[in-house]
């Protein structure tokens, strides 16, 4: 007789999955408002990095054209579920934002929401992703990019610990540990997860790069685009020593 052998698959992370992302992220509203207001008067809108579609979702509710692209199929294959769920009809489109040619030039508006900038991990990844934004946009359209402004305090912040609940009941803890690079600009994230279901812990990581507003506005005038403001909110407050955002608005140079 063959003997059975059960294997338990270590849980997965909000960082690597569709189903954790949106358990994880469920009560992240505070950015949709000011989202919406930039596409108030944008036909089509481009998301890159769009995840589950928690930005690309509402935009499309509110009535854009919406392409939403990402490089992960848990995080696509999540966002589909939740285009039906809310009665939308959005393009999905797997693919790298440091290389992608969609064969169109017409969108109003480019989406680099939630810190999504900050997964472009060299200054030559900013760039190409930059310039293929270019390439996507309409004359008259927009490019906005949304960072957290990195402040000493907060990249030497302390552990944290994350939890939330999977829609079959599992409770995912999770605990991060930070660390900063100064030379390289590199803040890490090493996670341990473990799940309420029993299974072994499982690990991941993330590293993102640390993007300071004078080297993000030198990136995006070497894009060929100028930027038409700057926020250090979503409710379009100067960026000023206090802000936590950093949020441009570029214009496609002619
Ligand atoms: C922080 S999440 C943001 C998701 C969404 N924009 C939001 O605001 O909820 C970052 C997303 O970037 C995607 N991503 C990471 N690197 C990428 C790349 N090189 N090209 C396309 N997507 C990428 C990940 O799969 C993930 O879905």
């Amino acid at each position: 007789m063959i003997p059975t052998v059960t294997v338990t698959v270590p849980p997965r992370s909000f960082l690597n999955d569709g189903e954790h992302y949106d358990a994880c992220h469920a009560s992240r509203h505070d950015d949709l408002l000011f989202w919406i207001k930039m596409a108030s008067e944008a036909r089509r809108v481009l998301e890159l990095a769009c995840g589950t579609g928690r930005i690309a979702i509402p935009l499309a509710v509110k009535g854009s054209q919406v392409t939403g692209l990402d490089d992960s199929d848990s995080m696509i294959a999540q966002a589909q579920r939740n285009a039906r769920g809310a009665g939308v009809d959005i393009e999905w489109v797997k693919a790298d934002m440091r290389s992608f040619d969609l064969g169109r030039d017409d969108f109003d508006l480019v989406v680099l929401a939630f810190n999504s900038v900050n997964l472009l991990l060299t200054l030559d990844d900013a760039l190409t992703c930059l310039r293929c934004a270019r390439r996507h946009l309409a004359p008259n359209g927009r490019l906005v990019i949304d960072t957290f402004l990195p402040s000493p305090e907060r990249l030497l912040a302390e552990d944290l610990e994350i939890a939330y609940v999977l829609p079959d009941d599992a409770k995912i803890t999770i605990r991060a540990r930070r660390s900063y690079d100064p030379a390289a600009q590199i803040r890490s994230l090493d996670l341990t997860v473990a799940s309420s279901d029993g299974s072994p812990p499982g690990t991941d990581r993330q590293d993102v790069h640390v993007y300071y507003p004078s080297e993000l506005s030198l990136l995006v005038q070497q894009a060929d685009f100028d930027v038409v403001a700057m926020y250090g909110g979503y409710d379009q407050r100067r960026l000023d020593a206090l802000s936590r955002r950093c949020i441009f608005v570029c214009s496609p140079l002619a």
